[in-house]
């Protein structure tokens, strides 16, 4: 699955830069960066922005809240109908009651950890959650150089889904562009992020199929209808 990330995209456009990767060889999911220069030091867009998108556009929104209190402020995101919601585990008192109560208002559940947190202590945590998100750079701001020792972690995730003791969709965030989608494919990811390297081409639409073409060549054995 590709998720373009809309933070790369013309915001006041935004309507048009999603249909521009809509379709059906397009985005699986539309990445939807919600910072609030408290989590991390950049403001971007915030609920009534999502609830325009929703309405503007058919391809699901996978929201990224970047923000303090996300047990107050993520089942908004929900309310207005985003397909996924992710909170970082690091903001979140209390994600087990969090992921129940997005569920509940009939999202899918993410749970975010920065670059250099680990996985380990939050496993019994994922098993209420429907994907992980694995930031690639710090988060705050697009264009950033991937880091790669993140993929340990999405090694670790990959195998525990593959033996049946997580069921999460294992998502990569940052620095993803055709130099570097292929280790990320390697590793097990499900769902790449992809900002500048979509938004920042002449064809969003072509940056995203030909993002999508790389990995199933990388990794011709997976049975992506699946994932
Ligand atoms: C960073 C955001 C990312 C960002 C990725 O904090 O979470 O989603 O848009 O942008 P690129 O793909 O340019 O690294
Ligand atoms: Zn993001």
């Amino acid at each position: 699955m590709i998720a373009p990330s809309i933070l790369a995209a013309d915001f006041a456009r935004l309507a048009d830069e999603a249909a521009a990767v809509s379709g059906p060889a397009g985005a699986d999911w539309l990445h939807v960066d919600v910072m609030d220069a408290h989590f991390v030091p950049n403001l971007t867009l915030g609920l009534p922005v999502v609830e325009a998108l929703r309405k503007a556009t058919d391809v699901p929104l996978d929201c990224h809240l970047m923000i303090e209190d996300p047990d107050r402020w993520a089942i908004g995101y929900a309310e207005v109908g985003a397909f996924n919601v992710t909170v970082h585990v690091e903001a979140a008192r209390d994600p087990v009651a969090l992921a129940k109560n997005l569920r509940a208002a009939g999202a899918r559940a993410g749970l975010s950890v920065k670059p250099g947190t680990p996985l380990e202590p939050h496993l019994e945590t994922l098993r209420h959650y429907d994907t992980l998100l694995v930031m690639s750079v710090e988060p705050g701001f697009g264009g950033q150089s991937f880091i790669p020792e993140v993929l340990e972690k999405v090694r670790t995730a990959r195998r525990l889904v593959d033996t049946g003791h997580l069921t999460v969709l294992v998502e990569i965030d940052g620095g993803i562009n055709t130099d570097t989608v292929e280790a990320a494919a390697e590793a097990g990811v499900d769902c790449f992020v992809a900002g500048s390297a979509v938004y920042g081409a002449d064809d969003p639409g072509r940056a995203v199929r030909a993002l999508r073409d790389q990995v199933r060549r990388t990794t011709p054995d997976r049975d992506w209808k699946d994932a």
